[in-house]
């Protein structure tokens, strides 16, 4: 029923291979081990969601500019710092179905590229003096590491609820998502309130997104990354909060000694994961995930009907029905 990637991205393609340019140029360095670490990275590329995001928000609102296609590079490398230190911080071996860059390069190289890419998204804004692309990649890098951090420390302590969780993914996960959005905005309108009405679109897609990635842990398909990573990071999402809290006092002791003492025995995950659907946690999360997507329809409807407008939906409904 969902429109695959590429239809979705024919109205852009060209304007995705002009973004994939100002990409690849700004991964180039003459340290040679890091450029042998940034022609690996280029040659798995991901969804690109981001900048298509960037790309149609832009074009929804009259048109794609120069500084668009800067947008969309800024957006994608800071997606991909992002991503390197998440692995180290999740202690992850496998992303976009290869190995990570920690695992192949170790912790100490992973941190070391993540802030290269970061700094050359950020300095890319400053060479054209866009400004206002400065401020909000930088305000969703900021979000981003908040919510990593907000993320272990609830994790420690295990006591998350509805509320905080989306909280965390709003930041750790939707800001960048939202970002993408003012950012192609503000691109092409000096409209205040359609860059944040664009902003809020964006930070739904992203909720829903990151839903989506979640139940994706608790899936058995292979999704080009590690599954039931989270319960052994002691992650709580919203499939298990959810079937916690309707659970009695004894299962819920039970679920969360799982989660704290017997978090690497197989037998036991698997008990917690059998839980969760058993009791409904994934259909939970599901209806959640796609009340996000409504609101961000809604959001979409309020614009005159165009060819970016059904792609951005076509984009946003791509995202709950990926299969990676
Ligand atoms: C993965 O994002 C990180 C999350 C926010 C869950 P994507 O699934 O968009 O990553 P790539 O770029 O396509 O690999
Ligand atoms: C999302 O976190 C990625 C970032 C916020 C950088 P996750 O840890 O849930 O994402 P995956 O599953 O590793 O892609
Ligand atoms: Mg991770
Ligand atoms: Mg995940």
């Amino acid at each position: 029923m969902s429109t695959s990637l590429q239809e979705i991205q024919a109205p852009i393609a060209e304007e995705l291979i002009y973004f994939e340019k100002y990409f690849r140029s700004a991964m180039r360095s003459d340290v040679a081990l890091l450029d042998k670490i940034t022609r690996y990275l280029l040659k798995r590329k991901g969804k690109q969601m981001r900048p298509m995001l960037v790309l149609f928000s832009a074009d929804l609102l009259g048109g794609i500019t120069p500084s668009t296609y800067r947008g969309a590079a800024l957006m994608e490398l800071l997606h991909t710092a992002s991503l390197i230190h998440d692995d180290v911080v999740d202690d992850s071996d496998q992303r976009r179905g290869f190995f990570s860059i920690n695992a192949l390069w170790k912790n100490k190289i992973a941190v070391l590229v993540g802030d290269f890419l970061l700094s050359r998204g950020l300095l890319m804004a400053l060479e054209h003096d866009d400004f206002l692309m400065l401020k909000i990649g930088s305000k969703a890098v900021k979000l981003i590491s908040e919510g990593e951090l907000l993320q272990m420390e609830k994790a420690r302590k295990l006591n998350i609820d509805e509320a905080l969780y989306l909280d965390i993914i709003t930041a750790k996960t939707a800001s960048l998502f939202a970002s993408c959005c003012e950012m192609g905005a503000a691109s092409a309108t000096d409209d205040p309130e359609i860059i944040e009405t664009m902003r809020l679109f964006g930070e739904k897609v992203g909720i829903a997104f990151q839903i989506k990635d979640d139940l994706f842990d608790y899936g058995t398909d292979d999704v080009g990354k590690p599954r039931a990573i989270d319960i052994k990071e002691r992650k709580l999402t919203l499939p298990l909060i959810n079937v916690l809290n309707q659970a009695s006092w004894g299962e819920r002791r039970k679920l969360i000694n799982i989660v704290r003492r017997h978090n690497t025995d197989p037998k036991k995950v698997q008990y917690l994961i059998d839980y969760v659907y058993e009791n409904g946690g994934i259909d939970y999360s599901t209806r959640i995930m796609n009340q996000y997507v409504d609101e961000a329809d809604e959001i979409l409807n309020g614009f005159p009907d165009s060819p970016s407008r059904k792609s951005l939906s076509e984009l946003m409904h791509f995202a709950i029905n990926r299969k990676k």
